[in-house]
């Protein structure tokens, strides 16, 4: 495992995007497994900068998300889809059809699960995974949980992390209870996993994934298991490893 730990939010986004471009650079036609949230947001400007001065070439890249709520589409402002057209790929040369996003509005939870496992393995593997961390120790929409769920599935959001995201939406009722996310297995078959963290709330799930015993309780700690783990974070998010 490598460890940065950078000065603060705009080091650590710096830091990431260098990780990924170099990905991009190395294997022009790579997979990349993108999240979403506050903590990428940096990274993904870094990318778009890296882009437009002619570093970054993403005709050929092939992208897979980690995650959607339920309910929530192209059209609705919070969704996850949304969130990457207008962070990421309407900036950049990457073909729409090359980025995938599991489909909110699929209230068939079976077969949409069972479409995007296939979408993933279809890909060939993801080259490089990216992770933000829940509060509570969550990857994805993978919550603490009784035992680590495979592949992609619907999951309930605990309060704990509706309260946490209602800051995107414009009251706690609006955010969505349900969710689908990759599951673990496609997330620890990535070749390489970059988790990035930024912030003293994030400090003690960053701990907990790194340093304490390997649980569903705490979804992150499974990466303890992965053989290529890169953790960028901030010294706020690291200050308690
Ligand atoms: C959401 C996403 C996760 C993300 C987490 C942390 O729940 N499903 O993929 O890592 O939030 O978000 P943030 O980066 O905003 O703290």
């Amino acid at each position: 495992m490598r460890i940065y730990k950078e000065k603060d939010y705009e080091a650590m986004s710096r830091r990431a995007a260098n990780i990924i471009a170099a990905q991009v650079m190395l294997k022009p036609d790579c997979v990349l497994g993108l999240a979403t949230g506050s903590s990428p947001i940096g990274a993904y400007e870094c990318l778009v900068g890296q882009y437009r001065v002619g570093d970054l070439d993403f005709a050929a890249v092939r992208t897979v998300n980690l995650d959607e709520y339920k309910g929530l589409g192209a059209g609705d402002e919070q969704s996850y889809v949304n969130f990457m057209n207008e962070n990421l790929f309407s900036k950049i040369n990457i073909a729409k059809e090359n980025t995938n996003v599991p489909n909110g509005l699929n209230e068939d939870a079976d077969g949409e699960c069972a479409r995007y496992d296939e979408v993933i393995a279809g890909m060939g593997g993801i080259d490089l995974q990216l992770l933000g961390i829940g509060n509570n120790g969550h990857i994805g929409f993978n919550e603490p949980a009784e035992s680590f769920a495979k592949g992609t599935h619907e999951v309930r959001l605990t309060e704990n992390t509706r309260e946490a995201n209602a800051r995107f939406f414009s009251s706690l009722d609006k955010v969505p209870t349900a969710a689908y996310t990759m599951g673990i297995q496609s997330i620890m078959q990535a070749k390489t996993i970059l988790l990035i963290a930024s912030g003293k709330a994030k400090a003690q799930a960053v701990r907990d994934a790194f340093c304490g015993p390997i649980t569903p309780q705490v979804p992150a700690s499974v990466l303890q298991l992965h053989p290529d783990v890169i953790l960028v974070g901030d010294e706020e998010a690291l200050s308690l490893m």
